[in-house]
């Protein structure tokens, strides 16, 4: 196996993200980007897109990935000098969200609640392997 076609319980959701992928999407965000690996199908379907993780290692590892229209930076997605806010037509961010919760241990209850409350409108639904997705699509 190469580092492009590994298999893991975040990477069998990763076709989940490219479908929501809007046609026409100008800018693409892939949050907690690890390797790169998502970002790097996201550059197919975006005209640019950029990488963040707070993981030096793992965006040295992300660097090395040849796409063109593909970037990576380091540091922490909530610091708010680092990301151009309002910027992108897609964000994406797979298995990062619990890792700044407060309380990372919530039943698909709980979470169901929360994410109605912060994103109105958004759909969620519960997944093989203890996991949900959760899209939201950003009023007009
Ligand atoms: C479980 S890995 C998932 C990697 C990738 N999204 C995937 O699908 O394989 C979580 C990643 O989120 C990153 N991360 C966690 N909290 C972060 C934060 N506050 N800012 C940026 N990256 C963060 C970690 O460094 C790690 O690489």
């Amino acid at each position: 196996m190469t580092a492009d076609t590994y298999w893991n319980h975040n990477v069998h959701y990763h076709p989940v993200v490219l479908d929501a992928v809007p046609d026409g999407c100008r800018a693409a965000l892939d949050v907690g980007c690890g390797d790169g690996l998502l970002a790097a199908s996201l550059a197919a379907r975006a005209d640019t897109v950029t990488g963040v993780d707070r993981s030096p290692e793992m965006v040295r590892l992300a660097s090395k990935r040849q796409e063109g229209n593909l970037s990576f930076l380091a540091g922490d997605y909530r610091d708010g000098t680092l990301l151009d806010e309002g910027s992108y037509d897609f964000v994406s961010a797979v298995a990062v969200i619990h890792h700044a919760m407060e309380d990372p241990i919530m039943n698909w209850r709980e979470v169901r609640r929360a994410t109605a409350q912060v994103l109105p409108g958004r759909r969620y639904r519960r997944r093989l392997l203890w996991r949900y997705t959760l899209v939201w699509d950003k009023p007009a």
